[in-house]
């Protein structure tokens, strides 16, 4: 059940294969004799300094992968120097994963339909120190996942929603279908829109990342809106089926945002290859979902820590072999796609 809710996607789960496929499909222009005998994978993210462009996006219940769960997370991702999201389905409190130590933390926030608990609880995050708020868009309902109505997903009865604990919210009950479906649909706010994005800013000083953008619209109406950042996310192809992998929508977002907001990508992210693809095409850095709570699962902290340095090495060798000594030198011209037009056709004929 723990692995089903982990691994699977929405409905055919046609975007969870495209998230992988459609990076596959998109090929470098490397460029040579270039001294790479430095690269520096350093950037700042909303004035934070990183050391590289590869962050945690927000999973749900990771003491249902590991008994340390968000906690090793937390301390995994300082100890690599980069940003940790934490979901507001944690398995731990936004105080608690404060209390591991030091590091740059993201708070991701499901508006609930009582607004209190919303205020209380992005009041809460900015308390404990975090510096942002991601707000998922993507998800009204939840998408139809037809393992976890299969299995009756729930959450094992030694876990809660530890953010919402003293709220009465903590508890999943168990449903004929999934258990977590049942309490999006009780909680979960479905009038939420864009007045909310601005609704938001009044209760908060913290930056909001929209979460969830696929589109050039949305990228506009994000702006207006006054997100400080757009994450190009299709939820692991988890929401709805059939929308185009991440790393196909990036570039017409990046174009919408005319360098206005930082854009970034989650999504079938699992080389450092799909990182170098994704900086090329616009994006300011990348989230990393599955491979979080899987090496979690294998090896708690340590499994985190070694997933992270595994995709900082690839990186870093895909810089290399491509000619690039800083994020600032990885351009449009290192990679070529699918719809750019044939370059062949573009030399002279003879
Ligand atoms: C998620 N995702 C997610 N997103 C969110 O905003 N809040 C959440 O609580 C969760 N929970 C969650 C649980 C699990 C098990 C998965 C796989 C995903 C979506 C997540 O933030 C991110 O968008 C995707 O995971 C990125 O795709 P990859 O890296 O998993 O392919």
């Amino acid at each position: 059940m723990a692995y089903d809710y982990y691994a699977s996607g929405a409905e055919d789960q046609w975007t969870l294969e495209e998230n992988r496929n459609a990076f596959s499909r998109i090929l470098f222009r490397p460029r040579i004799l270039i001294d790479v005998s430095k690269i520096d994978m350093t950037t700042t993210i909303l004035g934070f300094k990183i050391s590289m462009p590869i962050m945690i996006a927000p999973t749900a219940f990771q003491k249902m992968a590991h008994p340390e769960g968000e906690y090793a997370t937390a301390r995994a991702a300082s100890a690599a120097g980069t940003i940790m999201t934490l979901s507001s389905w944690a398995t731990s409190s936004v105080e608690e994963v404060a209390s591991t130590g030091p590091g740059i933390r993201f708070f991701q926030l499901y508006v609930y339909k009582d607004r209190n608990v919303v205020a209380q609880l992005v009041r809460r995050a900015e308390r404990a120190g975090f510096k942002a708020i991601a707000l998922t868009v993507d998800t009204p309902r939840l998408g139809r996942r037809e393992a976890d109505i299969k299995n009756r997903f729930t959450l094992p009865p030694f876990l809660t929603l530890k953010n919402f604990e003293g709220l009465d919210l903590g508890k999943m009950d168990e449903a004929n279908d999934s258990g977590l479906a049942s309490y999006v649909a009780g909680q979960i706010d479905r009038t939420l829109s864009w007045k909310d994005v601005k609704w938001l800013q009044t209760i908060t000083t913290m930056p909001i990342l929209v979460k969830g953008v696929i589109t050039a619209e949305d990228t506009r109406l994000s702006i207006q809106a006054g997100a400080a950042g757009i994450i190009v996310s299709n939820h692991g192809a988890r929401q709805l089926d059939y929308v185009p992998a991440t790393i196909s929508a990036l570039e017409e977002v990046v174009k919408a945002a005319q360098g206005r907001v930082p854009v970034f990508l989650d999504g079938g992210v699992r080389r450092g290859t799909d990182v170098f693809k994704a900086l090329a095409l616009g994006a300011s850095g990348i989230f990393i979902g599955r491979p979080v709570v899987f090496s979690l699962a294998a090896e708690g902290e340590a499994g985190v820590k070694k997933v992270l340095q595994m995709l900082r090495d690839e990186f870093e060798l895909t810089m290399a072999l491509s000619g690039c000594t800083s994020l600032r030198e990885i351009t449009r011209d290192h990679i070529v796609t699918e719809w750019d037009a044939p370059r062949a056709r573009l030399a002279p004929r003879l």
